[in-house]
């Protein structure tokens, strides 16, 4: 019998049947996390890149049934961040050695281009060593270049699945795959170093939707590929469905580590929601990214995209600190440089 793990890492690929196989069976599980770190070493050594998130707003026009800051969540308590608030969290970051900043948040249109634009080249002029990453969802072209030509260079914004009647289950007639992709596209078009990605176990998942996923990230090779499990929140249409599971969302990691050795893949806060140690683990499977929250304290538990969120009650001390030391827990090391990506193959 062939064996999956090698095939998978001596090409990079395997044909739909395998990787079904591969996703289903946990009885390789041990193999693929140790390929998965044997190929993360030989890229990226022990190096782990740390992001500073800044959660800038939770207001969102959007209504997907998975997130706790859809527009219709009436329970939500809506903040928003100005610049100057933005700005003090990359001072704070700064002085803690971060050299990427992200910005994310829901689909706000309070901040039209021109603050987005201000905002950014804000950050730019202050801290030119920086990397300013967007997270901001779903712009045309146009805005897109506006904000490149601002100073932000890469860009975060999952596909979610790549199947279109997956895509319908998890979102309003107002959202499309097609927009979606037409997004990540531009977003490489323009120049930007892209992040994608999706949920692992997201209500109605099948194992070929993740194929799919798979393929379509093959298509755009991004330079980051973010996946964490999905969670419950109750204040969504989704409240009664199952979590997404550890064990999946670790195979997966391995998976992608395989079949995108170049790529930059973070153990994300919602790997470290469903278990204790799920970042570390997701690091030991193949992960080199961790984006430790740089919001302020008083807005953390407001960024609520689903239940019991971790490092909510924490300062960005606190946080950089405990990652640190989880970090070279778990046998790697945090670099504090720009973080860029290893040339593709
Ligand atoms: N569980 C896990 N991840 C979620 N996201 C949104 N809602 C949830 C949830 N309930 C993810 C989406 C989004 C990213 C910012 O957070 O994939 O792109
Ligand atoms: Fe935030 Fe541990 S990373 S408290």
């Amino acid at each position: 019998m062939k064996n999956l793990v090698e095939e998978l890492t001596n090409k990079q690929n395997l044909n739909d049947n395998d990787l079904k196989y591969l996703l289903e069976t946990d009885i390789y599980d041990e193999e693929l996390y140790k390929a998965a770190d044997t190929v993360r070493r030989e890229n990226y050594g022990d190096s782990v890149y740390i992001r500073g998130l800044i959660e800038f707003t939770n207001y969102c026009k959007n209504d997907c049934y998975y997130c706790g800051i859809r527009k219709s969540n009436d329970n939500s308590d809506r903040y928003r961040l100005s610049r100057e608030d933005i700005l003090k969290c990359c001072e704070n970051g700064y002085a803690l050695d971060y050299r990427t900043f992200v910005l994310q948040g829901g689909e706000d249109p309070y901040y039209n281009d021109d603050l987005i634009c201000d905002i950014v080249s804000g950050i730019h002029m202050l801290y030119p060593d920086c990397a300013i990453t967007l997270s901001i969802g779903e712009k045309s072209y146009e805005s897109y270049k506006r904000y490149f030509d601002a100073g932000a260079k890469r860009f975060l914004l999952r596909h979610e699945t790549a199947d279109n009647e997956h895509y319908a289950k998890l979102h309003p007639e107002s959202m499309s795959l097609d927009n979606r992709k037409r997004c990540l596209f531009d977003l490489k078009n323009i120049g930007y170093q892209v992040g994608s990605g999706f949920m692992v176990g997201s209500p109605y998942q099948t194992t070929e939707n993740l194929i799919a996923d798979l393929r379509f990230l093959q298509e755009l090779m991004p330079d980051m590929i973010g996946i964490g499990p999905y969670i419950n929140h109750k204040d969504t249409p989704f409240a009664s469905e199952k979590n997404g599971t550890l064990e999946l969302t670790l195979r997966f990691v391995s998976i992608l580590r395989l079949m995108f050795p170049y790529a930059l893949i973070p153990a994300t806060t919602a790997l470290g929601t469903i278990s204790p140690n799920g970042r570390e683990l997701g690091l030991k499977c193949g992960a080199n990214v961790v984006m430790p929250n740089l919001s302020p304290v008083e807005t953390r538990k407001k960024y609520d995209l689903y239940e019991n969120k971790i490092c909510t009650g924490e300062e960005a001390a606190e946080c950089r600190g405990c990652l640190e030391r989880r970090v070279e827990f778990a046998g790697y090391r945090i670099v504090t440089n720009i973080g860029d990506v290893k040339k593709h193959a």
